[in-house]
């Protein structure tokens, strides 16, 4: 049986990763049935908008999508159309595995998983100028909001995910040291979901900074990790680093009313339009869609063919120190399958 399921192209080297993706997905029989729509630049040039009305219409129908890189103009006052499809389908939960592949990365046994709260903190934008020393632009502030029932939601799905996955701790990462409010009542609402996992997970809490250093020093020793916003954005780029980059990187955005599949780099303008790009972050995002719709046998297989296929360098991208291009290391992945 088919699913259906939105697929957006998105930007720069996007429509070249869409490609190779769907052709590979084609290949191993994927149930996904496409509905494709436009965002970003692709959206301005296709419906005038950066997130055409038809897109957002398909994403609550299908309720599932596969999301190429979206260029945000810098200024201009846009949005960031990530953002603005976060609040639109309530995607509270950015989920983001990092696992070591390549074999000369810094580190063999990176595998860790962190849920970052996607919807409140450091994150929104709520932003403005104040008067200062008589220029009234001279002082700007940010203000960041937690919710208990944010704190709560996220942390329990980390926690959820922990069990249904075998995994054997999870580590709250907080500021409350500091943030007393902000990130006291993350600490404090997600310690008493903990404890409601008490016998079947471990936890424990750890305060970001030294977080962040024992991240580089012992990536090994972390498993499942729940923080806010901004922690979650930065120690995720941070564990990507840990294994090699953002080629391989994948990401889900999930939520009650739907879940966004996408890689985690971005529309890469310096490589866009010489098939330079490596899709494997993105394959890896569908790879993470077969396991949400149950699809874990696909899921696994694919994953395999990757792993072969960037370890042993066959027709991989340059960034992965290959000389092929975007469509050969894609038929190396379907070679494999
Ligand atoms: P970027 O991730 O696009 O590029 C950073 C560097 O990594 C570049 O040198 C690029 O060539 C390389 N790179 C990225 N993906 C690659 C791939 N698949 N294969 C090989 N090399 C790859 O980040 P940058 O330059 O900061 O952002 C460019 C645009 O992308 C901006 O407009 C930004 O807003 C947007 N962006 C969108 C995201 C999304 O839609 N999820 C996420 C991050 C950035
Ligand atoms: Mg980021």
């Amino acid at each position: 049986t088919q699913i259906d399921a939105t697929l957006i192209p998105g930007d720069g080297i996007g429509p070249e990763i869409t490609e190779a993706v769907t052709a590979i997905l084609d290949h191993m029989g994927s149930p996904f049935k496409w509905d494709v729509q436009q965002a970003g630049m692709a959206g301005i040039d296709a419906a005038g908008e950066p997130l055409p009305q038809a897109t957002l219409d398909s994403i609550r129908r299908t309720k599932l999508a596969l999301k190429g890189p979206l260029t945000t103009p810098v200024g201009g006052g846009f949005k960031s159309i990530n953002l603005q499809l976060r609040q639109a389908f309530n995607l509270y939960a950015n989920v983001r595995p990092t696992k070591t592949i390549k074999l000369d990365g810094r580190f063999d046994n990176v595998d860790m998983v962190i849920f970052r709260e996607n919807l409140e903190g450091y994150y929104i934008s709520d932003e403005g100028y104040i008067e200062h020393n008589g220029d009234p632009k001279g002082k700007v502030f940010s203000t960041g909001y937690n919710t208990k029932e944010g704190a709560q939601r996220i942390t329990r799905a980390a926690f959820d995910y922990a069990v249904a996955n075998g995994r054997k701790k999870v580590s709250i990462v907080h500021k409350a040291n500091i943030l007393k409010l902000l990130s006291g009542m993350f600490l404090e609402e997600a310690r008493k979901i903990a404890k409601e996992y008490e016998g079947k997970v471990e936890w424990d809490e750890r305060i970001v900074d030294a977080c962040a250093m024992q991240m580089v020093m012992y990536p090994e020793a972390f498993d499942v990790i729940v923080t806010t916003n901004l922690f979650g954005d930065i120690l995720s780029d941070l564990a990507a680093g840990l294994v090699g980059g953002l080629g391989l990187a994948p990401g889900a955005n999930i939520g009650k009313d739907a879940a966004i599949f996408e890689a985690v780099h971005g529309s890469a303008p310096d490589i866009a339009g010489q098939q330079k790009a490596n899709p494997c972050a993105f394959l890896m995002a569908a790879g993470l869609m077969l396991e949400h719709v149950g699809k874990t046998e696909d899921a696994q297989r694919l994953k395999k063919a990757v792993i072969d296929t960037v370890q042993t360098k066959d027709r991989v991208t340059p960034d992965l120190g290959g000389t092929g291009n975007t469509m050969s290391i894609a038929e190396a992945i379907m070679d494999r399958l």
